[in-house]
């Protein structure tokens, strides 16, 4: 067994009330926005750099690099917007977090916003998440009525106003300029970078855009200091994170460890397989991460780690899968899911998801060929690296991965489709 690390994202979730207010003040809570608004902005910025924090949500940028590109000055005003969309297929971290500990959230939002220049900060939460959304609109009436969101928080004369923004359920809103422009009410798609949000984000204005898991660390790091953070995780990959572990696990859920953790390691904490049934491949952060399998039990989940076995650490988003699921099925039900949201901005997406889906549909029906695999990779390669934004990229890798571990599987089920109807295949030559 493992040591799991002392939580610290998770710390207060098993405090009775650990979402109200005066839980969270009795348990450190608003020390660190205290302590960052009684320096500059320059020297918080810094210190989130020196951390080497790393976005949560999904691309693993530097937080404190991307929050030194806001310009110095205040031409325009700055905004904050944080990403609670959580759409990525097996992602289910973000929404805890702000159900169980929300003024981690609104307390992170203070420190960056202030470290920004931004005086507006924006939570862009999924529409269907309604719970959500009205926790944390009570977190934040409690936080108005303390003084920490408001006029001249804590009397430094520094103003900040929190929206809670409920978006209306789009997989493609989660990608931080098509969340801009479903945030500014027009329909959710990515626009063309550059420019980035930095120079031109909500409202043409300079914005940054976080992930939630990202922001609700900064309170951590201010008050313990960088090389604390550092203590954890990898070099390159420094911290704690929450990996979600869901599917064949005797305990699915939330499990934060340093990052760099092993998938035998998190399986040890989730109880094991499901009633002992073997594993057979897995996700290390969402469906559009490639999968892996049983061999990569012992690969480190970090950044570096994921790339260098040949998928992506992405959200974190262990789904794991036993024996019993059919590769070509799973496959299928993950591109029809991206079909369904592609948003229809450029070919390579609409048409290829469309065709994908086609494809599969009719393997796993039982009227699908041999030939019908290279037609999937040919359309992969179609899409991947010549689409728009990078849902097209993340559609293409369950086919490209589950083909690369299971080919003989795809094969097998084309082989008994043929031996099961031979005037079909007759037909079709
Ligand atoms: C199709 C698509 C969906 C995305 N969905 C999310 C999401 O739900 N939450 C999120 O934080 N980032 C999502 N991202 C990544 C965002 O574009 C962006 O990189 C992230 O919000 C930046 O925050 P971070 O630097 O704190 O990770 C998505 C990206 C794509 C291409
Ligand atoms: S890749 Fe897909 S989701 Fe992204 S812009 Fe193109 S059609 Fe839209």
């Amino acid at each position: 067994m493992p040591d799991p690390i002392t939580p610290v994202l998770t710390k207060r979730w098993l405090s009775p009330n650990s979402w109200r207010l005066e839980t969270y003040e009795r348990l450190e809570g608003y020390t660190a926005a205290r302590k960052a608004l009684a320096g500059t902005p320059e020297q918080l910025v810094q210190v989130v750099k020196d951390s080497g924090l790393r976005g949560r949500g999904g691309a693993g940028f530097p937080a404190g690099v991307k929050w030194s590109f806001m310009p110095p000055n205040f031409d325009k005003p700055h905004y904050l917007v944080i990403n609670a969309d959580e759409g990525e297929p097996g992602t289910c971290k973000d929404i805890p977090l702000m159900m169980a500990d929300p003024h981690s959230l609104i307390e992170g939002c203070i420190i960056a916003s202030y470290a920004m220049r931004s005086n507006h900060c924006f939570i862009y939460v999924r529409g269907e998440a309604l719970h959500c959304i009205r926790r944390l609109n009570a977190a934040a009436r409690e936080a108005y009525q303390a003084g920490y969101l408001g006029k001249n928080i804590f009397g430094t004369g520094y103003d900040l106003e929190l929206t809670v923004h409920a978006g209306a359920g789009a997989y493609i809103c989660g990608e931080e300029t098509a969340l801009l422009d479903s945030l500014e009410g027009r329909r959710g798609q990515p626009r063309l970078k550059p420019p980035f949000p930095a120079a031109a984000g909500l409202y043409a204005a300079p914005t940054t855009v976080n992930n939630v898991e990202t922001i609700a660390s900064a309170p951590f790091i201010v008050n313990a200091g960088s090389a604390w953070f550092r203590e954890m995780g990898r070099e390159k990959s420094p911290g704690p994170k929450i990996y979600s572990i869901s599917g064949h696990v005797e305990k699915p859920g939330q499990y934060e460890c340093p990052l760099g953790t092993t998938l035998r390691e998190l399986l040890e904490l989730a109880g094991g397989m499901k009633d002992g049934i073997p594993l057979k491949f897995w996700t290390p952060g969402g469906s559009s991460t490639p999968m892996f399998t049983a061999e990569h039990l012992d690969t480190p989940l970090d950044f570096e780690g994921a790339a260098e076995a040949g998928s992506m650490l992405g959200t974190t988003a262990v789904q794991v899968f036993n024996e019993t699921v059919s590769v070509p099925w799973a496959v299928m039900k993950w591109t029809q899911f991206y079909e369904h949201e592609s948003c229809g901005k450029c070919t390579p997406c609409r048409e290829g998801t469309y065709w994908l889906a086609q494809i599969l549909e009719r393997m796993v029906e039982g009227h699908g060929t041999a030939e019908d695999i290279d037609t999937l990779l040919d359309v992969c390669d179609n899409i991947l690296g010549r689409s728009f934004c990078a849902l097209g990229d993340g559609a293409v890798s369950p086919i490209q991965s589950g083909i690369k571990y299971f080919r003989e599987e795809f094969l097998a089920l084309c082989e008994k489709n043929k031996a099961a109807q031979p005037e079909l295949v007759g037909a079709q030559a």
